[in-house]
């Protein structure tokens, strides 16, 4: 798929963590172009979801680089400071593995909760 930088959502590069002595990623590269739908596939324990929480910040990699939407989330061993993380958490979503529902929400109140509170969408603009 050509495109341009613009276009561009994330890149990863040469992305690289361990948990003690095992090598969880080893030099990934991803790039992934907006409206492109990405599958990553492997076993159980291969890393996904590794990969998935450090392009959110919630794992600090060891090694590489993560640019998503033209920030350099991480380089040089460092995440971006708080306050630009928190700002670029606003723009990337993760549903989580094994996930929880609020009891006293409804399914649609649990899935428009983020775009409304974080980014102060009217109901129905989130629920869009
Ligand atoms: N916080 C952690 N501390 C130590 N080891 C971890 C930690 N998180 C993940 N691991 C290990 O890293 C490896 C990759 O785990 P990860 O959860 O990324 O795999 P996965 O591909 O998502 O697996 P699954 O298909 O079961 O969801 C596993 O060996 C796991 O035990
Ligand atoms: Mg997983």
């Amino acid at each position: 798929m050509s495109g341009s930088a613009q276009e561009l959502v994330l890149a990863v590069s040469n992305l690289s963590k361990s948990f003690g002595p095992t090598r969880v990623l080893a030099d990934v590269d991803l790039s992934v172009q907006a409206s492109q739908v990405v599958v990553v596939i492997g076993p159980s324990g291969s890393g996904k979801t590794t990969l998935l929480r450090c392009c959110n910040g919630l794992e600090v990699a060891d090694r590489g680089r993560i640019e998503v939407c033209g920030t350099t989330l991480f380089s040089d061993g460092r995440l971006l400071h708080d306050s630009e993380l928190n700002a670029l958490r606003t723009r990337v979503g993760m549903v989580f593995q094994s996930f929880n529902l609020f009891p006293h929400l409804t399914v649609l109140q649990n899935v428009t909760i983020g775009p409304r509170r974080i980014r102060r969408k009217t109901l129905s603009e989130a629920a869009e």
